[in-house]
Parts: C-alpha cells; structure tokens; sequence
C-alpha cells in the first residue's frame, strides 16, 4: 500500500487523516459492554456468510474458512485468550480484525453486502431473546414455587387486607397464588413481546437495504427467528422491541417488589406471620437482636433500577431522526443491567419463597383481633330478612360493642347480640367461626379450599404445557 492508500488502523480509516483522540475513543467505544453479546455477534455473522455463499458471493472453500475463523474467535472468547481491543471500537470490529488477522484475506469479505447497523440490531435481537428465554424459565419455576408452598399451607388462614387494614379472613395458599398468577401474566407478555423481537433485520445493511442479491429469509431461518424486516431503514432504527421487554421487566420486578413489601411486613414481629430464613436476612452493626430482610428490601429496592432503563432507553429514542444514530449505542448497557438485575431477582425470591417459614397460631391471631367476620355477619342478618344497609349498621354498633370489651363477635354471648338485633340466633355462632368464612367462598377464584384447589390444578396443568415450549 502506498502511503495516499493508509492512514488508519480502524476498520473505517480510509478516508481519515488523523487518529481519534485517546478521549474520544474511550468515550465512543462499546466493546466494554458489547463484548457479552459475542456469541450473538458470531451466531448472526456465519447464518451472513452462509447466505453469502448460497447467493454465489462466496466460494465454497471461503465460506468453510470464514466458519471455521469465527468458530475459532468464539472459542478463545470462550476460554478468555482473546484480546479485546478498546481501540476497535465494538464487538463486530474486534471480531472482524481478529478474523482478516488469523484466516488473512478472505476474512475481508466478511462484511459484503452489511453494514454495522444491520448487524448490531440483529445481535441485539438475538441476544434479547436468549435472554427472555432465561427469565422465563425462572419465571416458570419461581411460579412453581408458588404453587408448590400454596399446596403445602392450605389450611392457614390469615387476615386479607385492603388499605392495608384487616378486611375478610383469606387462605394463605390463595394469598400465595395470587403471585403465581401475576408471574403467569408475565411469561405471557414475554412470549407476546418475543413476536416482534424475532424479526431478523440482516439484509437492512446501512439504512437503504443492499444492491446485492441477498437473501434475508435464509438469515432468519438460520438464526432460528420466524420472520424478516419489511422496511430497511425502520429496520436498523427500531428498538421498541427492546422498550417492550424493559416494560416487561419492569412489571416483574414490579411483582417482585410488591411480594417483598408483603415478606417485609410479615417478617416484622408486630406481625410475626413469618421466619425469615437466616441465609436471606443480615443482622446489624449495632442493634444485637435485629434480623434485617435485606434481600427482599434490595429486591424492592432495584424497581427503581429497572423502571430507570426503561425511561433511559425511551428518552435515547425520543426525537432520533431515522435511521441509525449512535444514540443507539447506549441501549447495550441498559440491557446488560437490566438482564442481571432479573435473573438474580427472579432466583433468589424463588430461594427465599422455598425457605419462609409461615406462622400458623399468630395468622389466626391477627385474624381473631380485626372482627374480620363481621361482613359474615351482615350477611347473615340479610339472610334473615334484614336490608343490608342496616344490617351494615347493626353489625357497626356490636363491633363497637365488643371493641369496647376488648373481644370478638365470636365472643359475645348470644343474649348480648340479641340485645343489638332479635333476628340473631344460635346458628349465628356457626356464621362467625372464621375458618368457615374462608370455606364459604367457594366461587371459582374466592378463597375457598375448592376453588384454590382448582387454581392450583389449572396453574399446574398451565406449567406442564408451557413447561415444555421453554
Ligand atoms: N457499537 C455500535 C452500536 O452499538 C455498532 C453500530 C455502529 N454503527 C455505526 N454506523 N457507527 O450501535
């Protein structure tokens, strides 16, 4: 090469001059972040180069010698011989050099017919339903749990509160299932939102799609993804897929959080409603007796987090120009994280989940102190002729009644209910008992011992079909 023909070391450097600046390259490069998406990198580079050589761009022997380069880079990747160089910008580049540098020549025409912004975007795609794939078998097992620890407590009741105050007695396996049932919602929404992530953008190249005769069926096909863009310049700008699976995140870790806040309260002996396991909790510096639920505070904690990448990625998008920018660069770092923050999450709450220990005698307890039959009640004086209006007041005034005594209604005598009502009989005593309230409601979805049973059925039956597609 003379010297008009090199002046750069880059990839890109035939029409510089002058090298970037050693700020400018370390505050441009993504090779820090993007390295993790190598497989991803090679995966999508050897379905190109066998679609290169299926269009007669490639003869046979180069196509077996761009395969066998790449399987080599992946292995030293692998194995943590190979050398990342900041200078090379990103994944695809250090890849590519590293190729033209051990196969030589043909390694140059790795890149026929792509460019950066087609190839980064089906990385990220793939890399992106890897692991949505990974989430959702957590997910699945995490809602094993659930029904697992649901079928073993059964019989526990405790109060169900809304406003957080003790409103009708519930069973603690239906408590429990209400989770199963949120972290089903969420396997779904990822399956739907994986619809519109596998869509190979391969063939897009640049922005205006290639003067080649690719062939971007055959890529999807090879990297196992169903379908293909339909507008090349929407393809190498569109990242909504990424926005829908950080919105999905966000609704787990949303979950997470919620069933923390719950742990957290009951874990706190003015409720005692659980144990703690000690490999979940951490104690304090300087108060002896303290058992701090740390993970499930840090679980709850990291919402934040993840709510965050979401609105980080929304506002990177917000008013870019078509098509590609490097704005869109900065999507990498939000996933990583986002991905680390899921997966821990999704694996130590199903951990934690396993090991609680559920206090039986101090549920019934707190179901004892907030006149949690009253409801049953009202509805037993509606039975008896009484409009449910002032059923509702009558039932007011006797809770007012025994709060004063400091009892239950169950403990009030049946001469002191008469006192408020006539219509009160024995039979009422029958209506107060609260395990009885719980088997009452027995509508499909209530908390009773059948409809949970059947909750339990229909989750499992779910787990095994879905259990097989994952
Ligand atoms: N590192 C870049 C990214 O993550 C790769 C694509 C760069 N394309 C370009 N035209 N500079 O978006």
């Amino acid at each position: 090469m003379t010297d008009k023909n090199n002046n750069s070391k880059k990839l890109w450097g035939g029409r510089f001059e002058k090298a970037s600046l050693p700020l400018v390259e370390e505050y441009t490069q993504s090779v820090e972040f993007d390295k993790y998406l190598y497989k991803e990198d090679i995966l999508g580079s050897i379905a190109h180069v066998k679609m290169l050589a299926k269009i007669g761009i490639l003869s046979t022997e180069e196509l077996e010698k761009l395969i066998e380069g790449l399987k080599k880079i992946e292995s030293q990747i692998d194995r943590g011989t190979f050398e990342w160089k900041r200078s090379l910008e990103d994944v695809h580049m250090n890849i590519e050099q590293s190729l033209i540098d051990l196969i030589g020549e043909v390694g140059k025409k790795l890149h026929t017919g792509r460019s950066r912004n087609d190839q980064v975007a089906l990385d990220v795609r793939l890399f992106v339903s890897h692991m949505v794939e990974l989430w959702k078998k957590e997910l699945l097992a995490l809602i094993r749990t659930f029904v697992d620890v649901a079928s073993r407590h059964k019989d526990f009741i405790l109060p169900g509160f809304t406003h957080l105050q003790p409103a009708q007695p519930v069973s603690l396996a239906h408590h429990l299932l209400a989770y199963a049932w949120m972290f089903k919602r969420d396997v779904e929404r990822l399956d739907d939102a994986l619809t519109r992530v596998k869509v190979s953008p391969l063939g897009a190249a640049a922005l205006a799609g290639s003067s080649y005769n690719l062939d971007p069926e055959f890529v999807a096909s090879e990297v196992g993804f169903p379908k293909v863009f339909d507008n090349s310049m929407d393809a190498v700008s569109d990242r909504d897929f990424l926005l829908e699976i950080l919105f999905c995140a966000s609704v787990i870790q949303m979950h997470l959080s919620r069933f923390c806040e719950e742990i957290i309260l009951w874990a706190n002996p003015c409720f005692d409603f659980v144990t703690l396991p000690e490999e979940f909790a951490t104690g304090s510096s300087i108060m002896p007796q303290k058992k701090n639920p740390d993970v499930a505070e840090l679980m709850r904690g990291k919402t934040g987090r993840v709510y965050g990448n979401l609105m980080a990625l929304l506002t990177v998008l917000k008013g870019l120009p078509l098509t590609y920018n490097r704005d869109l660069q900065e999507d990498k770092g939000l996933i990583l994280d986002t991905h680390h923050t899921i997966f821990l999450s999704l694996v130590l709450a199903k951990g934690m989940l396993a090991r609680l220990e559920f206090k039986r005698e101090n549920m019934l307890l707190a179901v004892k102190k907030g006149f949690l039959n009253a409801t049953e009640l009202a509805d037993y004086l509606v039975a008896k002729g009484i409009p449910f209006r002032d059923a509702h007041r009558l039932v007011g005034n006797l809770v007012r009644y025994a709060e004063k005594k400091n009892v239950g209604l169950e403990d009030l005598s049946l001469e002191e209910m008469r006192e408020f009502c006539s219509k009160i009989y024995e039979d009422v005593f029958e209506v107060l008992d609260y395990e009885k309230a719980v088997e009452r409601r027995q509508v499909y979805g209530g908390t009773g011992k059948n409809s949970v049973e059947k909750q339990i059925e229909n989750l499992k039956q779910w787990l095994k079909e879905t259990g097989g597609s994952v």
